[in-house]
């Protein structure tokens, strides 16, 4: 896409898939240390199962909202950087989106690869997700055990990328937060 025709500004729909995934990813951080956590001190009580059927069907709900938003991103195209903004600023935050893009599908895919192999692929409503491997509960084991160092890898970019939006806010005071702001 040249200059020219490259939108203003992020959409209503871009920034409202931005906050929805931003939040559920968060929770999803959490409860997923947590669930393990629990589910080793406790030798998996009710709780602990309510909350992995949880985590996955929020996980799963990640990956197709982020599907929507890369078609989204590919059809509408994303608004040239914030004038002022240097060529290196410019180049670590590509890298840094390109990264969360590349680990907002990674990860819900391992996980998804991951129960299926482990042959626990229960969300909630008494849904089962659809098998993508078939049964092997130490492959399962592997995958999951990539699926949280990939969910590690995102928490520190994520934590970049939030301290990089309060310096611009903050520090800078430039005109970047306000562009994924309603
Ligand atoms: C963006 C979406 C997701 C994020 C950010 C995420 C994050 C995490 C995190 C941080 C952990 C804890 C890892 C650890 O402490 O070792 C975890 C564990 C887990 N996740 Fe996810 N997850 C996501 C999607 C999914 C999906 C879609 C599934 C399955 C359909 C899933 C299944 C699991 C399972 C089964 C575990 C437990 C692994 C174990 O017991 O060692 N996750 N996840
Ligand atoms: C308090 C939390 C957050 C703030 C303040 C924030 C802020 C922003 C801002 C201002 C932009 C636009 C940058 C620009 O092009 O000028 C942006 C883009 C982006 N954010 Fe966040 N963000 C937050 C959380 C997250 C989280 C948790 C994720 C990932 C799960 C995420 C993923 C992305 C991605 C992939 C882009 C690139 C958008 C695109 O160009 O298509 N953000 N964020």
């Amino acid at each position: 896409m040249n200059a020219a025709n490259r939108p203003a500004g992020y959409s209503g729909l871009q920034k409202l898939l931005h906050w929805v995934i931003a939040v559920i990813v968060l929770v999803l951080i959490a409860v997923g240390v947590n669930m393990v956590r629990r589910g080793l001190a406790t030798n998996f009580d009710a709780v602990t199962n309510q909350l992995y059927t949880a985590h996955k069907t929020f996980g799963f709900l990640v990956l197709m909202l982020v599907i929507l938003r890369v078609i989204v991103r590919t059809r509408r195209g994303t608004p040239l950087p914030e004038p002022g903004l240097s060529r290196l600023q410019v180049i670590a935050a590509e890298a840094v989106h390109g990264l969360l893009y590349l680990l907002l599908l990674a990860v819900p895919l391992l996980g998804w690869l991951g129960v299926s192999a482990f042959d626990a692929r229960g969300i909630l409503g008494g849904f089962q997700l659809p098998a993508l491997l078939a049964p092997n509960p130490d492959l399962g084991k592997l995958i999951l055990k990539y699926h949280g160092y990939a969910a590690f890898a995102m928490a520190v970019l994520i934590a970049a990328h939030i301290g990089a939006a309060l310096m611009h806010r903050f520090v800078l005071k430039d005109g970047v937060l306000k562009r994924m702001l309603p």
